[in-house]
C-alpha cells in the first residue's frame, strides 16, 4: 500500500445482528459455514487454489446484506468462484440458507470484515469486484468509515486483472458523488458509462438486491456504476 494512502481504521460500526437467527440458520452456521468458510485474513495471505482448486474467474462481494446478488450471480455463473465478505450474521444466515436451497458449490464466506480480506488476497486475484450499497455514513466526521476511500481504489486496482470490472451501487447522491470523485483519483480505473442511461438503469446482469427494492419503494434513484481495471 502507497505510504501516503491512510490506512482503513481496523474497527467496524455496523450492526452485527438484528433477530436471533432460525433454527435452521444456526444449523447451516455450525455445518455448512465451517466448510466454505475462507481462511482467517488476520493469519496471513490467503491460498486461492486451496479455496476453488478448479476455477480461474474469482468475484468478490463486499457487504452482501441478504446475499441476493450474489446467489443470483453464483446460479447463473457456476463457472465462477464466489466469495463474500459480510460481518452481519443474520445476512450470513440467509446466505447460507440460499446456498442450500440451490445447491450452490461455487460460494465461499468470508463471516467479518471484507477489509483485512482484500489485503489478504493475491495481486490479480479477481475478475470482478461488487459493493452493492455500502453504508452511506452521511455525518462528515464519519467519512472515513466510508468503505469507498483511496485505500479502497488502491486494493481494488491491485486485486483486479487488466479488463476486470469494479461495480459499485449508491442510491445516495453524496455517495455516488464521492464513488465518482475517488474513481476519478484512481488511475488504473475508468467508468464505462457513456451516457446517462448507462448508469440509471440497472444492467440485465446485475440483479435486484433487498436494499435496492426498499429504495426504489420509497423514491429514491439508485445509480449503478461500473469502473474497469484498465
Ligand atoms: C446498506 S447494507 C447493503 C447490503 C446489500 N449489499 C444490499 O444491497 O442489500 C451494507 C452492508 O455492508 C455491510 N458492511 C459494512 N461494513 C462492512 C465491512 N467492513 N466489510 C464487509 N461488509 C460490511 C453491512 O453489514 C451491510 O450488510
Amino acid at each position: 500500500m502507497a505510504s501516503d494512502v491512510p490506512a482503513y481504521i481496523p474497527r467496524l460500526y455496523g450492526r452485527r445482528q438484528d433477530k436471533p437467527l432460525k433454527p435452521r440458520q444456526t444449523r447451516l452456521m455450525e455445518t455448512l459455514l465451517p466448510r466454505i468458510a475462507v481462511p482467517d485474513p488476520e493469519k496471513g495471505p490467503i491460498d486461492l487454489k486451496a479455496l476453488f482448486p478448479d476455477t480461474e474467474e474469482i468475484w468478490l462481494e463486499v457487504g452482501f446484506g441478504g446475499g441476493e446478488h450474489l446467489a443470483w450471480q453464483a446460479a447463473h455463473n457456476r463457472e465462477a468462484g464466489l466469495i463474500g465478505a459480510e460481518p452481519f450474521v443474520n445476512g450470513v444466515g440467509k446466505l447460507l440458507a440460499q446456498i442450500d436451497d440451490e445447491g450452490l458449490r461455487n460460494v465461499r464466506i468470508h463471516f467479518g470484515d471484507a477489509r483485512p480480506l482484500l489485503e489478504a488476497l493475491p495481486q490479480g486475484a479477481l475478475s470482478r469486484l461488487f459493493v452493492l450499497h455500502p453504508d452511506p455514513w452521511p455525518k462528515k466526521r464519519h467519512f472515513k468509515r466510508r468503505m469507498i476511500s483511496p485505500w479502497f481504489f488502491l486494493e481494488a486496482a491491485r486485486l483486479l486483472r487488466p479488463g476486470g470490472e469494479l461495480r459499485v451501487a449508491s442510491d445516495i447522491p453524496d455517495y455516488i458523488r464521492w464513488t465518482l470523485m475517488h474513481a476519478q483519483n484512481a488511475p488504473s480505473f475508468e467508468w464505462t458509462a457513456r451516457r446517462a442511461a448507462d448508469w440509471k438503469t440497472r444492467p440485465a446482469d446485475w440483479p435486484q438486491t433487498r436494499y435496492e427494492a426498499k429504495s426504489l419503494k420509497e423514491g429514491r434513484h439508485p445509480a449503478y456504476l461500473v469502473f474497469r481495471r484498465k
